[in-house]
């Protein structure tokens, strides 16, 4: 894997504003937002369309934030569309009209993704800090309407794992033709809440054998994805399937990311796309080539049997628990910090749920003070 042969992208990730109505706990964003405020323009994204298809890439996602913020998001589609790419739009749904759902199918929209929060109004409502359960149950009803297959997805944590059947059969109720149960990921505004939102060991067991029990019971009809959090594992994920492999990432201000987190790591300089050419950051960029191959890795990775299988985990979740972008995902139980991950796992289980620290919801209010704090 020394001098690894550079293929092209196959998604391409427009997080096309970094504005939202809602202020979920577990958001990835960056929780310094509010520095993005200079978002790229139509004409802009159709460069940055047209330059990644050159490239190869197939997949085009537009998310946020809210993309639904955005008024020229069906221009946005319909020239995704035109260029060959296959689109999906991933929202809370909040905007998401009839007549807007009508000019986004009319643009060629070939997929939407819905977030729900949890099953019930009052958790749904408390996690995103807003009332939002009502508007989202309608969209949802539209999205059927429209003929769309019904994807929705639910991130869990501490909150929300004992409602698991609950959620699943408010997505069979709804139509769903495929639930993405995503244990919280702890990036952005996630990590910051971690200590509240990390689950106990049994809440997780719990809730994936409701999850095979309900599989079986439901079959075809709808498809579940559980997605265990990377904590309760001892073996870490091929984060993005490697650094600068298959996804490419451009935020609301213009620059381009191996990772939505990749910002987090220090001392990193991310190409921004008005200044420079998508071929050019894919291939030959010090920040896309900074983690390919294995010439980056120290030890136990640089001579681990897993390293072309899981490229030393996660980047950004190295940084995040071990200091280090450089260094084993700790989640690796090869790793060296493997104790900071089993700590905070441990803390989980003996935390009591409704003392410590509150929650920080996400907001510009909160982000602003987060900068000016560091
Ligand atoms: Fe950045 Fe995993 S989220 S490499």
């Amino acid at each position: 894997m020394d001098a690894p042969a550079i293929t092209p992208p196959l998604w391409l990730l427009a997080e096309l504003t970094y504005r939202c109505p809602l202020h979920c706990v577990f958001c990835y964003n960056p929780v310094d937002y509010v520095r993005c405020r200079d978002e790229l323009t139509l004409e802009q994204w159709c460069d940055v369309m047209r330059q990644a298809r050159e490239l190869g890439a197939a997949q085009l996602g537009f998310s946020g934030g809210e993309p639904l913020l955005r008024d020229d998001l069906e221009q946005l589609v319909a020239e995704g569309r035109r260029l060959g790419f296959y689109t999906n739009l991933i929202t809370s749904g909040i905007g998401l009209t009839e007549a807007r759902l009508g000019a986004l199918r009319d643009a060629g929209l070939d997929h939407i993704q819905l977030s729900f929060q949890d099953s019930t109004r009052e958790m749904n409502d408390f996690l995103t800090s807003t009332r939002t359960f009502d508007l989202k149950s309608k969209v949802a009803r539209l999205i059927k309407q429209f003929d769309y297959p019904m994807v929705l997805n639910v991130v869990l944590h501490r909150y929300n794992l004992d409602h698991v059947e609950r959620i699943i059969e408010m997505a069979l109720a709804m139509g769903a033709e495929y639930l993405e149960l995503a244990n919280t990921q702890y990036y952005g505004w996630g990590l910051l809440n971690r200590a509240q939102l990390m689950p106990t060991r049994e809440q997780v067991e719990k809730a994936e054998a409701v999850v095979n029990r309900c599989r079986e019971r439901i079959g075809n009809r709808m498809r579940i994805l559980f997605v265990v959090p990377d904590y309760f594992e001892d073996k870490p994920k091929a984060c993005m399937s490697g650094w600068g492999s298959v996804f490419l990432a451009v935020s609301a201000d213009g620059a381009a990311l191996p990772c939505h987190a990749a910002r987090s790591i220090p001392g990193m300089v991310f190409p921004d796309v008005r200044s420079q050419g998508l071929r050019e950051i894919w291939y030959d960029s010090a920040a896309f080539n900074r983690f390919r191959g294995d010439a980056w890795m120290q030890e136990p990775c640089r001579t681990c049997p897993d390293k072309d299988k899981d490229y030393g985990g996660c980047r950004c979740q190295a940084l995040a628990l071990a200091g280090d972008a450089a260094s084993a995902d700790p989640v690796c139980e090869k790793s060296p910090a493997h104790g900071v991950v089993q700590h905070v796992v441990k803390l989980a289980q003996r935390r009591d749920p409704d003392a410590g620290q509150p929650l920080i919801f996400r907001s510009d209010a909160e982000s602003r003070r987060l900068l000016a704090e560091g």
